[in-house]
């Protein structure tokens, strides 16, 4: 069996119209954009490898800050996950032969001073516990926006294992997302609106 022999069906070429564009300055551009998309996507993963681990320390913070079991459990389980989830970065970089390296997340250091926020300024209780479910949810969708991005970019680029482990991780931001929503229509979000009702 000849492994490296599995060339892929040469796509129908088709007669090319009448536009006759340079075909050098075309690959040249082409290729050029692949050695760019291949910069954004190492430089996007430095981000997240650097919000992952942000993470790892702000989510203790939430638990702590929390009320209902429910919601510390989603908190705690995804503070496991997380750390799964950096050290699947740290496979991906080994993938790339990259040193794994962190480089600060603007936005997720934004979205956590946030979430920080929140619990200064809110009594402990149902509304405490409605607006860290709400911090996580937005932590959570910056998530899958970078790991949807990143899954996309990797497979463009042909970086196939690399995209298998990052979707994996995508699907856990989902799950987690899925699962906040979850603890807040149970009920937390109710029980703040009968608090507020009350004052
Ligand atoms: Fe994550």
């Amino acid at each position: 069996m000849k492994s490296a022999s599995n060339t892929t069906k040469a796509p129908a070429k088709k007669s090319a119209p009448a536009k006759k564009s340079a075909p050098a300055k075309k690959i040249a551009a082409k290729s050029g954009a692949a050695a760019g998309l291949r910069d954004l996507f190492e430089d996007s993963l430095k981000d997240i490898y650097w919000a992952e681990k942000a993470l790892t320390k702000a989510l203790p913070k939430m638990s702590k800050n929390a009320t209902s079991e429910e919601l510390v459990a989603a908190i705690d389980e995804h503070l496991e996950v997380t750390k799964e989830q950096v050290s699947r970065l740290e496979e991906v970089f080994r993938l790339l032969d990259k040193k794994p390296t962190a480089k600060k997340c603007e936005a997720m250091e934004g979205l956590i001073k946030e979430g920080e926020s929140i619990m200064e300024d809110t009594e402990e209780g149902v509304v405490r516990d409605a607006g860290i479910i709400a911090a996580a949810q937005k932590v959570e969708h910056y998530e899958i926006a970078t790991y949807g991005t990143l899954v996309a970019h990797a497979k463009i680029l042909g970086l196939d294992e690399a995209a298998e482990i990052l979707e994996t991780t995508l699907d856990e931001e989902k799950e987690a997302d899925g699962t906040l929503t979850k603890v807040a229509e149970s009920s937390i979000n109710i029980e703040a609106a009968e608090e507020e009702e009350e004052d």
